[in-house]
């Protein structure tokens, strides 16, 4: 008997014929003389519905099954009688594969999403988290044809690294020493001597891939790169993780403008291809009783894919924010030029005022990275984010300093050490070329499509401060 996935039972509208199915029972209901049974495999949003006879020789074991229980079901497909469901199985056998009992911790109630968290495998068995992750899957699957139908290159960075990209210091530490930290060696002034460690240096987990990915976009034209990063910020929110994922295309001949585009054109594709392949498990995340999405989720999704985002300088919005009456929204920090753009800021932007996604650029240099062009006022660095309501900062970018002297300048400027990053400045220094490219946090724009709205809900296993389970 060939066995089927529910997706495509329903999908291809499979009836009157015989097949199997393997799942997860959801529920059983029974009747006098019949049970309904309904199996989620896991493949679809969908459940299907088994209609079984009391006639079936292990009627009163397959009655007796809890949620949760593991059964191949054959059987046949016929018209459903439901409203909903279109099809449903009349099975003919029933093998019980794997059985639960009363300690199952799925019951009907009480399965708030903070209890789900610490269930490693459980999670994935309710509606909420299926849908999640296979929108995770689809956003994945997005991101490689998006980039790949426009010449980019998929490169696989390296994910232990020697140096502080971003320099912001939040870096685990890879050593195989320092688990025996009493027998640690030390260096004469009496730190961590890390030339005995096991590359000889200190290495980290990376906390982006651009340096390495920019390497190889000045060979191969344009790459992305698409893997998890790593940062060791203290930060406890709903929007940070100690390890995400990002998706970093790097562009040769690239200036801002162009990578501005480039990022709209990214997140407008995502969307349109959630939209097209897993409409069903968005329209089942926003009718969530606990969604804290928008009621309109869907047709603001729809109105973001067909419209232009708008672009302001990080001039422009402090201006724009220093004029919002306080008594329609107060600011905990300064709106004045030179202070960050902070998070109540970046919503305020995105969700009050332009109601969109919006792209700033050009902030002073002082914020961000070495790596950024600096422009002629000799303040501000060619860097963009891109803010999305509900969220906020969902990708960063910049054009970088493609001059090896500026490059240099600015490095002694911000006290780094130019030796760790010799190869880096020799992509300047042997047929230098414009260069750009951004970041995607590929978890923050999970939540922005499915309006979940704690980032520990859209990644299989959450890694944040003070927990690493599983
Ligand atoms: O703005 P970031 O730090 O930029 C970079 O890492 C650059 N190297 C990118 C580039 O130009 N190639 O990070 C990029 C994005 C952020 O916009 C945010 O969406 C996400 O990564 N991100 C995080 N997501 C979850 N948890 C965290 N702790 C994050 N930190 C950054
Ligand atoms: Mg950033």
């Amino acid at each position: 008997m060939s066995r089927l996935l529910v997706k495509n039972i329903i999908a291809e509208n499979i009836m009157d014929v015989d097949a199997t199915v393997k799942g997860w029972i959801r529920s059983v209901r029974n009747s006098k003389k019949f049970s309904f049974i309904v199996l989620n495999d896991g493949s679809c949003q969908d459940s299907l519905q088994i209609v079984v006879d009391d006639v079936l020789p292990n009627y009163a074991d397959v009655a007796s099954l809890l949620s949760g229980s593991a059964v191949a079901i054959t059987g046949r497909l016929v018209k459903g009688g439901g409203k909903v469901q279109s099809i449903e199985m009349q099975a003919k056998s029933i093998e019980i594969i794997g059985r639960v009992d009363e300690t199952y911790p799925l019951q009907k109630k009480a399965t708030s999403l903070e209890f789900l968290r610490e269930q490693a495998h459980l999670r994935i068995r309710t509606n909420t988290f299926g849908a999640v992750m296979r929108v995770r899957h689809h956003l994945a699957m997005a991101t490689h044809e998006f980039f790949s139908k426009r010449g980019f290159f998929y490169l696989n960075s390296p994910i232990i690294s020697g140096v502080d990209a971003e320099g912001a210091g939040e870096m685990f530490t890879v050593s195989t020493l320092a688990t025996h930290a009493s027998k640690a060696p030390k260096t004469k002034e009496g730190n961590f001597d890390f030339s005995k460690d096991y590359f000889g240096k200190e290495t980290y987990l990376a906390v982006t891939g651009q340096l390495e990915g920019e390497c190889y976009a000045m060979g191969l034209g344009a790459i992305y790169t698409f893997g998890p990063t790593f940062r060791s910020e203290n930060s406890n929110t709903t929007r940070h993780l100690s390890e995400f994922w990002m998706i970093e295309p790097e562009v040769a001949f690239a200036d801002l403008d162009e990578i501005a585009d480039l990022a709209a054109d990214y997140i407008k594709f995502l969307i349109s291809y959630a939209l097209e392949h897993a409409h069903k498990e968005l329209e089942f995340l926003m009718s969530r009783e606990d969604s804290t999405a928008a009621k309109n989720h869907m047709e603001i999704l729809k109105h973001v894919r067909d419209s232009k985002f708008h672009r302001v300088t990080y001039t422009e919005a402090m201006e724009i924010l220093s004029k919002v009456d306080p008594k329609v929204k107060k600011f905990e920090y300064p709106t004045e030029w030179g202070c960050e753009l902070q998070t109540e800021h970046e919503r305020y932007l995105a969700e009050e005022h332009f109601k969109m996604p919006v792209i700033v650029t050009d902030y002073p240099k002082e914020f961000k990275a070495f790596y950024m062009k600096l422009n002629p006022d000799g303040k501000t660095v060619r860097a963009m984010d891109i803010l999305v309501p509900g969220i906020g900062e969902i990708i960063g970018g910049s054009q970088r300093e493609d001059n090896l002297e500026r490059l240099t300048k600015r490095m002694d400027e911000m006290n780094m050490q130019q030796e760790p990053l010799w190869w880096y400045l020799d992509l300047r220094r042997f047929g230098s070329v414009p260069h750009a490219g951004f970041g995607l946090g590929f978890e923050r724009a999970i939540m922005y499509i499915t309006g979940m709205n704690n980032i520990r809900d859209v990644i299989p296993f959450p890694r944040t401060p003070k927990n690493c389970d599983f």
